[in-house]
């Protein structure tokens, strides 16, 4: 039995939930979600109250969410305003830049954020954006991009951030994909000492968007940009912005932000969250999972523009009235100490991050982390994969000094706060599991084959939810009959997550990764199929197949076998080619890491690329290929097993 490790005395004394309350509230949260989430729904402030609390169907072709359905609320006043009043003093932000030794640390109050946020919101109705309207933001992980968020909704238009890291491409599609109205960029975005030209990525994504998209342009490092008609500048526009700006009355289902993310076939799609349901659930989970009190200072390390920046930089910890670090930089810069160095300095409470960043920190060695004071931690989050055991075990030990819960979150983009996760004090901690279901979510296990629920305990097979909660995404923007199918479509009735889990023993659930041609990449989701067409796209290339494989770092790598077009001689130098195409058409992190030369590649006699074989190939198992007597040319496979040699 591997050691477990139940909440101290300590822990459990002041934590919101327990183990004796968790169970109570979990069977209420399920039957009888009217008056739970009714209750519960309450943390939030609402202009008109609602009198209408759940009303969603999982019914094939009916398939249909409504929380709140008859409450008026604004986000922004609920993560700005009411704390004015409260804690108007109070630092809502702190801001540690990328490079300590050259830019100061910010803090930015209630009071102060007020007026950034109604400054910026001014500014976009200036530029012509109203309720309803879409706004890509193309930001640095500044202040800026929580105040244009929190500006989007106060007046009622709907954000759709694009990473940073992605490519001109990629942005230009979510811009068209959105019909977005105006686009929020900066100069550049310094990250790990190096400096991406956010503003000509921008530019050449809007020589493929409609001439009437505009882009306000924030200064962040004051590198010269080349400035068209449609470019505005956020700082020159500031100053004479109104400082106020009245909260517009939003319906409970109106959607508040758009946010692209990758599946298993064509292109990503644009996931809706709505205002009310996914405010109280993201407010919930964040004061209950990380169990935050009044004062705590918050670090989330993700970027915003990932679903767990959105819920756990921005809107959960501001809607409690939270102290929330917003970092710009990486974990290994300017040394492999600075996750702690910053925790040092601003005496974080709760940390949470991604198993990729602890292994690497980890192989860094326990020196870097303990140069540092980090006597204020009280909880670790892990988020994006399951970590392993070694992770988890260095985290809890060298960093949490035996003293911090961890608390590994299982959710996901669609989901739009946490699902399965350990509650600090109420759970006893199993390393590598997320165990126990939110309040209000009902995990069941299926068979993959037959779509069966399995019971009981000790048993494994594919992750669903067999009814709604109030953060789960509302639709695929534009394009409902997409969501149906992708969510809904495998299982009847069920929302499908895409991942594979176990329950143990005890009834606690492990998810043990993605079922489906998605991978992850350091707690990042990629859909194989898009890069492969971003591959095929490619002069050289006559087809592409993509799978993950085993990264001691990233989790997963991008394996990709490529079949070149005839009289195409593969050398390193199309090798390069190809990965810097990729990051063009896509960005850094779809870049593969492994590139095979395949002369073919394994089909079935009707032409159905077998991925099972190339996993296994990928992941150097070749005894258990299993029956490949079915493919269309067997010989296929003895080449690629031979060439698995060329992948560097
Ligand atoms: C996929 C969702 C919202 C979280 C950030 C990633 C995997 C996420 C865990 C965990 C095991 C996890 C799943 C999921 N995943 N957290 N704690 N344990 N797997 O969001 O890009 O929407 O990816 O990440 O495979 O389906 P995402």
């Amino acid at each position: 039995m591997p050691k477990t490790y139940p909440p101290s005395a300590k822990t459990a004394a002041r934590a919101h939930i327990t183990a004796e309350n968790y169970g109570p509230m979990y069977e209420q949260s399920i039957n009888d979600p009217d008056t739970f989430w009714g209750e519960h729904g309450k943390r939030v402030d609402w202009i008109k109250p609602y009198t209408k609390v759940k009303n969603t169907s999982f019914e094939p072709g009916k398939v249909d969410i409504k929380w709140f359905e008859d409450g008026t609320l604004n986000v922004s006043a609920n993560c700005v305003d009411r704390h004015v009043e409260t804690r108007g003093d109070q630092t809502a932000i702190i801001w540690e830049p990328d490079d300590p030794n050259t830019t100061e640390s910010l803090h930015i109050t209630y009071a102060e954020l007020q007026v950034h946020v109604c400054k910026m919101a001014n500014i976009l109705q200036e530029l012509g954006v109203g309720k309803g309207d879409r706004v890509v933001l193309y930001l640095p992980m500044i202040p800026e991009a929580a105040y244009a968020m929190l500006a989007c909704a106060r007046i009622g238009a709907i954000h759709s951030i694009v990473f940073a890291g992605f490519s001109a491409d990629a942005l230009g599609a979510r811009i068209n994909g959105s019909d977005a109205k105006v686009v929020v960029t900066a100069d550049h975005a310094p990250r790990g000492g190096r400096s991406t030209p956010l503003k000509s990525n921008c530019d050449a994504a809007l020589l493929h968007c409609k001439d009437s998209v505009k882009c306000l342009v924030v200064k962040r490092t004051g590198e010269q940009t080349t400035w068209t008609d449609r470019d505005y500048s956020y700082n020159d526009m500031r100053l004479e912005a109104d400082d106020y700006q009245k909260p517009e009355e939003m319906n409970a289902e109106d959607p508040l932000f758009i946010l692209y993310t990758s599946g298993s076939t064509g292109q990503p799609k644009g996931v809706v969250h709505s205002t009310g349901g996914y405010l109280v659930y993201a407010s919930m989970t964040h004061q209950y999972t990380f169990d935050y009190h009044d004062g705590d200072i918050f670090w989330c390390t993700a970027d915003v523009g990932w679903v767990t920046g959105h819920s756990y930089i921005v809107y959960g910890p501001l809607a409690n009235g939270a102290t929330t670090i917003m970092f710009e930089g990486v974990p290994t810069y300017p040394d492999a100490g600075r996750f702690w160095e910053v925790c040092a300095k601003h005496k974080v409470n709760q940390f949470y991050t991604a198993p990729t960043a602890i292994r690497a920190l980890m192989g860094a060695g326990n020196e870097w982390v303990e140069k540092h004071d980090l006597s204020d931690l009280r909880l670790l989050g892990s988020v994006g994969e399951p970590i392993n055991p070694e992770a988890w075990n260095w985290y809890n030990e060298v960093v949490g000094k035996g003293n911090c819960p961890i608390v590994d979150t299982f959710w996901q983009t669609e989901t739009g706060g946490h699902m399965i996760t350990p509650l600090p004090g109420a759970t006893t901690l199993k390393p590598g599991a997320a165990q126990t279901p939110f309040f209000g979510v009902k995990p069941v296990v299926l068979d993959p084959q037959s779509g069966v629920e399995i019971h009981g305990n000790d048993v494994e097979g594919v992750l669903c939810i067999s009814d709604s909660w109030p953060g789960q995404m509302r639709t695929v923007y534009g394009d409902h009959e997409r969501f149906e199918k992708t969510y809904f479509g495998d299982y009847a009735g069920y929302y499908f997550s895409g991942d594979g889990c176990k329950r143990d023993e005890d009834g606690d659930y492990w998810v043990t990764g993605r079922v489906d041609d998605v991978i992850n990449v350091s707690g990042h989701r990629m859909g194989t199929a898009e890069v492969e067409s971003a591959l095929v796209a490619h002069v050289a290339v006559a087809e592409a197949a993509v799978v993950g494989y085993p990264h001691d770092i990233k989790g997963q790598g991008i394996y990709a076998y490529v079949t070149l077009m005839n009289g195409q001689v593969p050398t390193p130098e199309l090798r390069k080619e190809l990965e810097t195409w990729v990051r063009a058409e896509i960005g850094p992190i779809a870049k593969p890491d492994l590139i095979q030369w395949a002369p073919g590649l394994p089909k079935t006699r009707s032409g159905k690329i077998m991925r099972r074989i190339l996993r296994k190939i990928a992941e150097d198992d070749f005894g258990s290929l299993g029956d490949t007597s079915t493919l269309a040319d067997p010989s296929v496979v003895d080449d690629l097993i031979e060439n698995r040699m060329n992948r560097n």
